[in-house]
């Protein structure tokens, strides 16, 4: 935690005013290095009042996603334990990728406010407005096959979408494999990458992209095809409370498949699912099918039916998917 964070999480657990002699008592810093850093947090954003005798108090918090914010109220006991922040970095994947290759325990998350080269799936680039979204990795250690993979992408998805509906009270979908759509139109993604060696996964990355408080009408580039949260819901949504929430479920999810029961996720989420049922077309490395989207299997495979009645299972893998109607 830095001495910011830690100057926070004390002014967060006064009881009205802390003195700065307390503060700098309990870090070990000088009055003078409280008074920078107060300095440095109303320059993020937050109001911090302060009166003589009394010392400071917190007044207002900007909805930022510091790990103090993160943290505060969250009752989970390995999602999101362990916090790490950017105000600005290239990708939260890249970043969780190292840490996870360098021993970071399971449950770490690292978020950004912006990233400079977010990806998403098929090698696209990510676009994000800074402070508006969710920009999120989450460090999984599953003891389960590479081939199980897609279950995390699965539980993050259906966190994602039971997280919407309890903080936003919004009906999000899940259009196979990783997508969130809101409307018809989409509101996130995920970027699940893994590192494996034989046939044990050794750690699984899953990056969440979420449109929160951004109104993608803005960028011609995803006008037609994007929307986001507060689009929808036409008010501006606390990120760290919808944050908390989607870390909570992931926990609830991710304790259910150590448990071994990954087919209670894959029957919920198939109750999310956007594309049964529906024509679609499925575009992979240059060939397009098309078809109705009849299930998603428990192996994660679509079950495409073609015209002639015959069927074909399809791996998430490269493919790309669109509704036909
Ligand atoms: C997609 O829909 O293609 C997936 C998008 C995933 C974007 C997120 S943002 C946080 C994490 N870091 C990245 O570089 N990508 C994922």
């Amino acid at each position: 935690m830095s001495r910011t964070e830690e100057i926070l999480r004390l002014l967060k657990g006064a009881d009205g005013y802390i003195s700065g002699e307390r503060i700098a008592r309990e870090l070990g810093i000088s009055r003078a290095a409280v008074w920078k850093q107060i300095a440095v947090l109303r320059k993020k954003g937050f109001s911090i009042h302060s009166q003589p005798k009394l010392g400071y108090s917190l007044t207002f918090s900007p909805d930022r996603l510091m790990p103090s914010e993160v943290r505060d109220g969250l009752d989970t006991s390995v999602i999101g334990k362990e916090v790490i922040y950017f105000p600005e970095t290239e990708s939260t994947n890249l970043i969780a990728k190292k840490l996870a290759t360098d021993g970071a325990r399971e449950g770490t998350i690292v978020i950004a406010e912006a990233q400079t080269r977010g990806r998403g799936r098929l090698d696209r680039n990510w676009l994000a407005p800074p402070n508006k979204n969710i920009l999120m990795s989450v460090i999984f250690r599953p003891r389960i096959l590479p081939s199980r993979v897609f279950l995390l992408t699965m539980l993050s998805s259906l966190s994602i979408v039971k997280a919407i509906k309890e903080t936003a009270t919004l009906h999000a979908l899940i259009k196979w494999p990783n997508d969130i759509y809101i409307d018809g139109k989409k509101a996130g993604g995920i970027l699940t990458e893994f590192s494996a060696e034989q046939d044990r996964v050794s750690f699984v990355i899953v990056g969440v992209g979420l449109n929160v408080n951004f109104d993608p009408s803005l960028y011609p580039e995803i006008k037609d095809t994007a929307t986001s949260l507060s689009v929808a819901f036409g008010k501006k949504i606390h990120r760290v409370k919808l944050l908390q929430s989607i870390l909570r479920e992931i926990e609830k999810g991710y304790n259910r498949l150590k448990k071994g029961n990954g087919f209670q996720i894959h029957n919920e989420w198939k109750t999310y699912s956007l594309i049964t049922g529906k024509p679609v077309r499925i575009i992979s490395s240059g060939t397009v099918e098309e078809g109705i989207a009849e299930s998603v299997d428990e192996d994660g495979c679509l079950v495409l039916r073609y015209k002639n009645g015959k069927r074909k299972r399809i791996l998430s893998g490269d493919v790309s998917l669109r509704l036909t109607e």
